[in-house]
């Protein structure tokens, strides 16, 4: 039971999207048939690893996956939906107002641009961009020993190792490959979890510091 009490929110939420959200291109028509698996289960399953009244930052939320779903799922995380562009946030509001979604924030802007306003519990992520960039927009949004969660396909695990050294800038201990969803979706679905530190460590911080200046 993957949706349990919050079944008749996401069909709601799924006949927008199949409606409203192809119509208005935030997803493909082909998609529609494959909305539950590959999509919203894909992404409720991920509330199996997110703690207990997290504040969550998910980043290009785009028609609200996972951001949506997870609201859905788990009324008692803090949700901001954070997404550049005006007809996906219009939509994304939309839902919210729909599904009276009251533990969501919807923000528009891109994530490096607002690393000054989160020191967030965890940070999701799906379809976004590769994992060395993801990190490097989604680890500053987060408080020390927060994590960020992206959803990745079969190239999770090359994407971890082509990210090293940009966790290694970041100073990061942990960063591990992830499945969820046993036995609810097939295949079950992948994460990369990636643990900010707590404490940067010093030399990491100057190493990053210094390529931002350009001189390393
Ligand atoms: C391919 S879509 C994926 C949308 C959704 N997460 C999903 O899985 O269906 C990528 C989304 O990331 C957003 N995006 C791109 N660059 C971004 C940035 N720097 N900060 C936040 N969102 C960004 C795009 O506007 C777009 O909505």
């Amino acid at each position: 039971m993957v949706f349990g009490d919050a079944l008749p929110a996401a069909e709601r939420y799924a006949d927008f999207l199949a409606e409203a959200g192809v119509q208005r291109g935030l997803i493909g028509p082909r998609e529609v048939d494959r909305l539950w698996d590959r999509h919203l289960i894909n992404c409720a399953v991920l509330a199996e690893v997110i703690p207990e009244r997290a504040s969550v930052v998910d980043i290009g939320s785009g028609a609200g996956l996972p951001g949506i779903v997870l609201a859905i799922v788990r009324r008692d995380l803090s949700i901001t939906l954070l997404e550049p562009l005006l007809r996906r946030t219009t939509f994304l509001s939309e839902c919210v107002t729909m599904l009276g979604l009251d533990n969501v924030e919807v923000r528009r802007g891109r994530a490096e641009e607002v690393t000054k306003d989160f020191a967030a519990d965890v940070v999701t992520a799906r379809a976004v961009a590769p994992l060395d960039r993801l990190a490097r927009w989604a680890l500053p949004l987060l408080r020390p020993g927060g994590e960020l969660l992206a959803l990745k396909g079969e190239r999770a695990g090359a994407e971890l190792k082509e990210a090293g050294p940009v966790l290694e800038d970041f100073g990061i201990r942990t960063a591990e490959l992830l499945q969820v969803g046993h036995g609810k979706v097939d295949p079950p679905t992948t994460i990369v979890r990636v643990v900010a530190e707590r404490a940067p460590r010093r030399a990491a911080a100057s190493k990053r510091s210094k390529r931002r200046k350009g001189l390393k």
